[in-house]
Parts: C-alpha cells; sequence; structure tokens
C-alpha cells in the first residue's frame, strides 16, 4: 500500500488559462508544453488503516491545515476510484520553488497521482493517469509525459476527452530553457485564482480564446518541421497575450514586476544582436527563455549580466513520470 514517483515541472508554450469546469478542471483551451529536465517533485504515498486523516508532509515540515485539505479532496477522488477507505501518509520534496511560477503545482500533482494511484493498486495508462493528475492542477495532465505535450481540451462535460497526449519525444529537438529567477517569493495570485478571475471579469477573456487556438496550430506546425523562430515567435506571443486578459479583470492584476520586465526587455534586445531568445512567463514573475543549444551560453552570460537576475538555471527538455525505490 504504498508508492514513490518523480515528476518534472512543464512550461507552456501556449498557455492553458481559464476553466469551463472547475469541479473537474476541464480548460476552456488546449496547451502544449515542453517537460523540463532541472525541476521535479518526488512524491511517496502510503495507505495506512491506523490513520484517521490525510498527513501531508512538504520539504520536511509537516504542511498547513489549508493545504492539507486540498491534498485531501484529492486523495478522496483517488479513493473514490478505487474503492479504498483508509487514509494516507504523503511525503513530498520539490526540487522546484513552490508557488513562484516555476510550475510547481504541475510536478507536484503528477507525482501524486502516479504515487497514489500505484499505492492503492490501480493499474493506470499514461492517458487515464494524465487525466488523474489533471484533477489536482490542469497543468499536471501534461507532466505525465516528457518532451512535447499537448493537453487536449476536449468535448465532453464528463471530461472523459480531456486529456493530455505525447507529440515528440524529448531527443527529438534539442532545446534549451533558461529558468531565470528574479523573486523566490510566493505569488500573491495563485494561478487557480487568477484565471477564475480573468473568465469571470475581463472583457479580453474573448480575444484569448479566438488567438489561442490560432496559436496552437502555428506552435503544432512549428513543431512538426522544427521552424526554431515560429516556436520561439509563436511562445512570446501567446505568453503576452495571456498576461494581457489579467490587465482587464476586476480588480486588475499583474504577475510581472519591474525585474520581469527587464528580462523582457533584454531577451528582445538579444535577438537585435542576432541571438534567438524568446521570452514565456507563467503566474508569477520570474521568466523562461527558449534558445538553441549553441547559443546557450551567450544569452546566458548576457542575461545574468542584469543586476535583477538571482540565478540562471539552465534546463534541457526532460522525462515524463517514473516510479522509484522507497528508501
Ligand atoms: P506554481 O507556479 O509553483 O505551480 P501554483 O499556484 O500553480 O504555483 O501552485 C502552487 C500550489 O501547488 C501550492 O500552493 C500547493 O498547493 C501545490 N503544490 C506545490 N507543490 C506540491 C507538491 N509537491 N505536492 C502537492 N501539491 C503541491
Ligand atoms: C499560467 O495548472 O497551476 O502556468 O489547474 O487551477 O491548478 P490549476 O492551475 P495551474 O495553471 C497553470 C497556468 C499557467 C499556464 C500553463 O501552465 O499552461
Amino acid at each position: 500500500m504504498k508508492a514513490k514517483a518523480r515528476a518534472h515541472t512543464n512550461i507552456a508554450l501556449i498557455k492553458y488559462w481559464g476553466k469551463r469546469d472547475e469541479a473537474l478542471f476541464l480548460p476552456t483551451n488546449s496547451s502544449l508544453s515542453i517537460t523540463l529536465d532541472k525541476f521535479y517533485t518526488d512524491t511517496s504515498v502510503r495507505f495506512d488503516p491506523k490513520l484517521q486523516a490525510d498527513q501531508f508532509f512538504l520539504n520536511g515540515q509537516q504542511a498547513s491545515q489549508q493545504e492539507t485539505t486540498k491534498i485531501s479532496a484529492f486523495m478522496d477522488k483517488i479513493r473514490l476510484l478505487a474503492g479504498e477507505k483508509h487514509y494516507a501518509v504523503i511525503t513530498s520534496e520539490n526540487h522546484v520553488p513552490t508557488a513562484a511560477g516555476f510550475a510547481s503545482s504541475a510536478s507536484g500533482y503528477a507525482a501524486l497521482a502516479a504515487a497514489a494511484t500505484k499505492a492503492v493498486g490501480l493499474e493506470l495508462d499514461n492517458r487515464a493517469l494524465s487525466q488523474v493528475a489533471r484533477q489536482g492542477s490542469g497543468s499536471a495532465s501534461r507532466s505525465i509525459y516528457g518532451g512535447f505535450v499537448e493537453w487536449q481540451k476536449g468535448e465532453l462535460e464528463d471530461g472523459l476527452d480531456c486529456y493530455a497526449v505525447p507529440l515528440l519525444d524529448k531527443d527529438a529537438w534539442d532545446l534549451r530553457v533558461l529558468a531565470i529567477e528574479v523573486s523566490s517569493v510566493a505569488k500573491k495570485v495563485l494561478s487557480r485564482e487568477g484565471m477564475k478571475r480573468t473568465v469571470e471579469t475581463s472583457p479580453f477573456y474573448q480575444g484569448w480564446l479566438h488567438a489561442v487556438e490560432l496559436d496552437l496550430q502555428t506552435m503544432k506546425q512549428a513543431i512538426a518541421t522544427r521552424d526554431f523562430t515560429l516556436l520561439g515567435k509563436t511562445l512570446e506571443a501567446n505568453a503576452c497575450k495571456m498576461h494581457a486578459t489579467t490587465l482587464g479583470a476586476n480588480p486588475p492584476f499583474l504577475y510581472w514586476n519591474s525585474a520581469t520586465m527587464q528580462v523582457m526587455e533584454a531577451v528582445q534586445a538579444l535577438r537585435d544582436q542576432g541571438l534567438e531568445a524568446y521570452f514565456t512567463i507563467d503566474a508569477g514573475p520570474n521568466v523562461k527563455v527558449v534558445c538553441q543549444p549553441s547559443q546557450v551560453d551567450q544569452i546566458t552570460s548576457q542575461i545574468q549580466s542584469l543586476d535583477v537576475v538571482q540565478s540562471i538555471q539552465h534546463c534541457r527538455i526532460g522525462p515524463g513520470i517514473s516510479y522509484l525505490d522507497q528508501e
């Protein structure tokens, strides 16, 4: 009744931004990501008949009541699926900053879905696992797979056609991602809350829904033809469109700070020097830069010279979930 799994984070090149069903985590738009090798979560789950409630330990510390309740609601879904009655001890280590726009929720829920379903004795294929992970955090559905991954929004009300599919293996196209940290403070508006506010109040949201479908098609074409310039232009523009919707929300909000904008400007200036770097940003101030292997060193040293940059982590495209031995 115990299992341990590892899942890597992913960075969306085409963003997931908005739900059509909050209980089932069904998105309003399909999205596309690459899984990163550097950032991951290891989670172990042990069901124990003696427990009166689930216990959640994150990075060596017992999590708050609020976090434990959130995890327990997800565990209830797995218990229901498996006909399991017992509670569990969940122990997780994030090798990624938590709630700072580095997608800890993606690796966190993908690792938990894999470990918990295995511990409870369910034998799920990756598609079914992606559907379980989705119900902890939408972006976690994509972290089941390595490489390039599409999360298909589906049409059905029950979500049975809503899951991630692998598009390209991690070794098929060697791209690099520089994760640029400008702040390690947890964000004020979590992605869940931010996308809900945007869907409900932003007049720009309809424009997003129209544009994101076109961006997804363009991105798939760029991937199929290995057209890096098209991939880069499309991912940067898609991130800007997503963030533009938040300024139309009520009350308005913005995940960027002045350091974020300095990095964005620097990336655009690099292109004028012939260095092909493109940025993307999730629900936090940190920036990810996508580039080709041959230009990593030059791009890193130029971005490093900005005062606002705290650290740069060089990522390759990473693998999907794996199961680990228990210590
Ligand atoms: P991030 O940018 O880090 O993904 P989110 O706001 O999307 O930020 O998600 C952060 C939330 O994800 C945390 O508040 C927590 O509820 C959840 N989370 C993070 N790490 C884990 C983990 N290892 N296991 C389960 N849940 C996690
Ligand atoms: C901006 O997957 O964290 O990173 O489904 O509510 O848990 P919930 O949201 P989450 O949102 C991710 C939003 C994003 C874009 C993306 O990863 O596609």
